[in-house]
């Protein structure tokens, strides 16, 4: 007996229906994929990349984890980009934090939660560099908030700071880093203005020549 029988059933009907609209999509699609995004999220079941964006399969190159962190150190994370970057030569990376992240919310907290209290320690580093400006706000909402835009702007940092983005800049590969932020309450995204498009515009100490 196949378990999870109702995914299946999904499944079929959701094939069949874009096969109704258009017959050659699984078959082109099958020939090769050329996304002009890499979007790197938040596992948060709530915020899935291509229904938000309202794209199909084959135009988004998708990368999520907790709290959308991009960490010089993580090959997973990296390995997509570098992916994304040189060999699909997508034109934009997005990376898109929501409001009310639990990832966020734990990460200012001190409760034991075992092993991904290493993996939110790159969070906490954030939240420590701008401890005064979030604690001075009255609600826990507000704070958690701001500590999730400002998260997202950090991680938008890291990936124009990585060897991959710099090189792609360097050979005059067309690339924008987008730092974007996402409501769960009402769907709606907002461009945080922290977009990146050249060497020039980060930080000289993580400039490479
Ligand atoms: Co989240």
């Amino acid at each position: 007996m196949r378990v999870l029988q109702n995914l299946f059933d999904n499944n079929k009907r959701w094939a069949a229906k874009i096969k109704e609209s258009d017959p050659d999509f699984f078959a082109k699609l099958s020939r090769q994929q050329s996304p002009e995004y890499l979007w790197i999220g938040c596992s948060d079941s709530r915020v899935p990349a291509n229904e938000i964006v309202d794209m199909l399969p084959g135009e988004i190159f998708v990368h999520r984890n907790i709290a959308n962190l991009v960490v010089h150190t993580d090959l997973n994370c990296l390995s997509v980009i570098q992916y994304a970057v040189e060999v699909l030569k997508i034109k934009h990376i997005i990376v898109c934090g929501h409001y009310g992240c639990g990832g966020i919310q734990a990460a200012m907290g001190s409760e034991d939660l075992g092993l991904i209290d290493n993996w939110l320690r790159n969070v906490k580093d954030i939240y420590r560099q701008h401890q005064v400006n979030i604690d001075a706000l009255q609600n826990e909402k507000e704070r958690v908030d701001l500590l999730c835009e400002l998260n997202v702007i950090e991680q938008v940092a890291n990936i124009c700071h990585t060897t991959i983005v710099q090189r792609a800049w360097k050979a005059g590969q067309e690339l924008t880093v987008h730092g974007w932020i996402y409501s769960i309450e009402d769907g709606v995204l907002k461009d945080l203005d922290v977009c990146v498009t050249n060497p020039e515009e980060i930080s000289q100490t993580h400039r490479i020549k």
